[in-house]
């Protein structure tokens, strides 16, 4: 068995620096918001793989039936020999990807999910020894040092994980993707589409409540991390369309007036009843804003896949 690779480009204590910085900034005035990638510490992994299975969550079904019919035209497009992937989670609907790419020499997941990284790649190595995978532990919205690993680059972007990024840091963020692009290389991209309502706000709010248990774990992330009082059962899971900026704004809801300290930052956070605090946004995407904002980040749309009942999108970029 080929042995694989894991790097850090996250400090161990990340989480202090980070964490910290970012709760001063989002709980310390109002409007309250959180950044969303401290959702993700094991336990958040493994809820988030127990959304992708509910089912009013479309769309990782719609997703792995767009890829299982088209995994072999971006083969054949690409001819990747280095597979990139940005968030890479459980890698789950990555490998009909990595069956479909013949001449496959490396495969390098992304994730800030050290426990998500760790279980994909060894599931990876027991199926697949041939290939060289060498996971990154890492913050994609901060730049990436690559590993030099043989072209042409393939780098995937699956989940509708770019909506979960604010407009100016998909700006941002996508450049910086450009920027891991050369010639000859291809950006794949997921993202979900603009459909009615109920749709939506169902695949946010479940009926057995495992979103909101999602939701609520960046509370005991914050518990953990920063010794923090959050009581979860004091807050409501809120899932809300907005009709305006076409993305879900998921939110924690105050049942009650409360003050909650968080004793590692010295900081005593006050909510008014049914005061809201944003963790994360998840847009929604149509075709013509997907190619402008590749364009924006000289990329230029080549493909847009969708699964059968136009749910969600697959598109294909190269650098432009
Ligand atoms: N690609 C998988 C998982 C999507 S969930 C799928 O399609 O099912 C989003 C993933 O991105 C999680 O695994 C989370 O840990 C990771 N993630 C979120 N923000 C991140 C960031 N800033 N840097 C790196 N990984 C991040
Ligand atoms: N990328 C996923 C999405 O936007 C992440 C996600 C799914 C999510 N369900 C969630 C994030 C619930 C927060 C809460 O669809």
């Amino acid at each position: 068995m080929s042995p694989y690779l894991v790097t850090r480009t996250l400090p161990v204590n990340s989480t202090d620096a980070d964490l910290r910085t970012d709760v001063l900034q989002g709980l310390g005035r109002g409007p309250k918001s959180l950044p969303p990638k401290w959702f993700y510490d094991a336990r958040g992994s493994e809820l988030f793989e127990e959304i992708t299975r509910l089912p009013e969550y479309y769309p990782t079904r719609a997703e792995r039936e767009i890829l299982r019919a088209r995994a072999r035209d971006v083969a054949a497009a690409t001819q990747a020999r280095t597979l990139v992937e940005l968030g890479s989670g459980s890698s789950e609907k990555t490998r009909i990807l990595l069956d479909a790419l013949p001449g496959l020499h490396s495969y390098i997941p992304v994730d800030v999910s050290e426990s998500a990284l760790a279980l994909a790649a060894e599931g990876l190595l027991a199926e697949r020894p041939d290939l060289s995978v060498h996971a990154l532990i890492a913050d994609f919205t901060r730049g990436l040092a690559l590993p030099g690993t043989p072209g042409p680059r393939l780098v995937a972007f699956l989940g509708g994980t770019l909506g979960n990024l604010l407009p100016e840091e998909r700006a941002v963020f996508l450049k910086s993707v450009r920027s891991m692009l050369q010639p000859g290389d291809a950006l794949l991209l997921g993202t979900d589409l603009v459909k009615d309502e109920s749709t939506l706000v169902a695949a946010y709010d479940d009926t057995a409540g495992v979103t909101a248990a999602f939701n609520k774990n960046v509370l005991t992330v914050l518990n953990r991390e920063l010794d923090a009082d959050f009581d979860p059962d004091d807050f409501d899971h809120v899932a809300h369309w907005d009709p305006r900026q076409e993305w879900i704004e998921m939110r924690l809801r105050a049942r009650s007036a409360l003050t909650v300290k968080v004793r590692e930052l010295d900081l005593a956070v006050t909510f008014a009843a049914g005061e809201e605090l944003r963790t994360e946004v998840s847009a929604k995407f149509r075709e013509a804003g997907v190619r402008s904002e590749l364009a924006a980040a000289a990329m230029e749309l080549g493909h847009w896949w969708t699964d059968s009942a136009g749910r969600f999108a697959l598109s294909l970029s190269a650098p432009g």
